[in-house]
């Protein structure tokens, strides 16, 4: 008798899961949180931020001064490491072994290191087994860098939001000039504004590069996910199509 076909061994096949998962990919300062945050009020769906796993593991790989080109230390530490997302209205409570770090994870050093670890092979599969049962029921909106493509490849709904690099960088530097800042460089008092905002563009600039190029799913859009380039949208209308997306694939949501 042949050999029946074998499915992808990435696939996640989900025939227990009863609602829908809404993939959200993108590279940095795209408005994937603002977005994600959104969609999950607007169908009653969780909001699971994967990118804060990573940065919790980074923050604890900071304190235990492991190096982050390292795999081994950096797998067994995982092991050895609960981190548990809490969603909220806006983003997600993050708690490293039971310890709140939702604001710690956001500052520079981690943010660096985050991008760093997150080019491990063994470390991403450990990543991604997690996510996969956090989002295992469906009903969840998740946010990151390779859900369409390696957590979730047959999630309902896949949106790649992208942007210019320097539109990026400029909503995010007003974010940090404005003290709103979510994982940019912090501003020194005597900085002046045009060196922070190269700063914050060439932070990620450098984060794109090490997401992009990775041996081990890289960022790059599912080939069934639908492209929101934001470049020249208002956040409204970034929201307004996005639900459009949402409803075409998921009527009844
Ligand atoms: O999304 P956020 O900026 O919080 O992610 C921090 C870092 O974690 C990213 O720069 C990326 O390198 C990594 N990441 C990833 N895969 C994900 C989410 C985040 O590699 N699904």
């Amino acid at each position: 008798m042949p050999e029946q076909p074998k499915p992808p061994a990435e696939a996640v096949v989900s025939p227990s899961r009863r609602r829908p998962v809404i993939a959200i990919d993108g590279p940095a300062g795209a408005g994937k949180s603002t977005l994600a945050a959104h969609l999950a009020r607007r169908c009653g769906f969780l909001n699971l931020e994967t990118g804060a796993m990573y940065r919790a593991l980074a923050l604890k790989a900071i304190e235990g001064d492991i190096s982050f080109d390292e795999e081994a230390p950096l797998l067994a530490l995982a092991e050895a490491t609960r981190i548990d997302l809490q969603p909220q209205v806006e983003g997600n409570r993050v708690l490293l072994d039971g310890f709140d770090v939702s604001r710690r994870i956001r500052d520079a050093d981690v943010t660096s290191a985050a991008s760093r670890i997150s080019v491990h092979p063994q470390l991403r599969a450990w990543m991604v087994q997690q996510q996969r049962a956090l989002g295992v029921e469906g009903g969840v909106v998740m946010e990151g860098r390779d859900i369409g493509t390696a957590v979730f490849p047959d999630a309902e709904v896949k949106i790649f939001l992208d942007a210019a690099p320097e539109v990026r960088g400029n909503r995010r530097f007003r974010q940090v000039a404005s003290g709103d800042a979510r994982s940019a460089p912090a501003k020194p008092a005597e900085t002046r504004d045009s060196d922070t905002q190269k700063a914050v563009l060439e932070e990620m600039r450098e984060r794109d590069r090490r997401d992009r190029n990775r041996a081990e799913s890289p960022l790059r859009p599912a080939s069934d996910a639908v492209i929101l380039d934001s470049t020249a949208m208002e956040l409204a209308e970034v929201l307004a199509r996005a639900e459009e997306i949402v409803l075409a694939h998921l009527p009844s949501a």
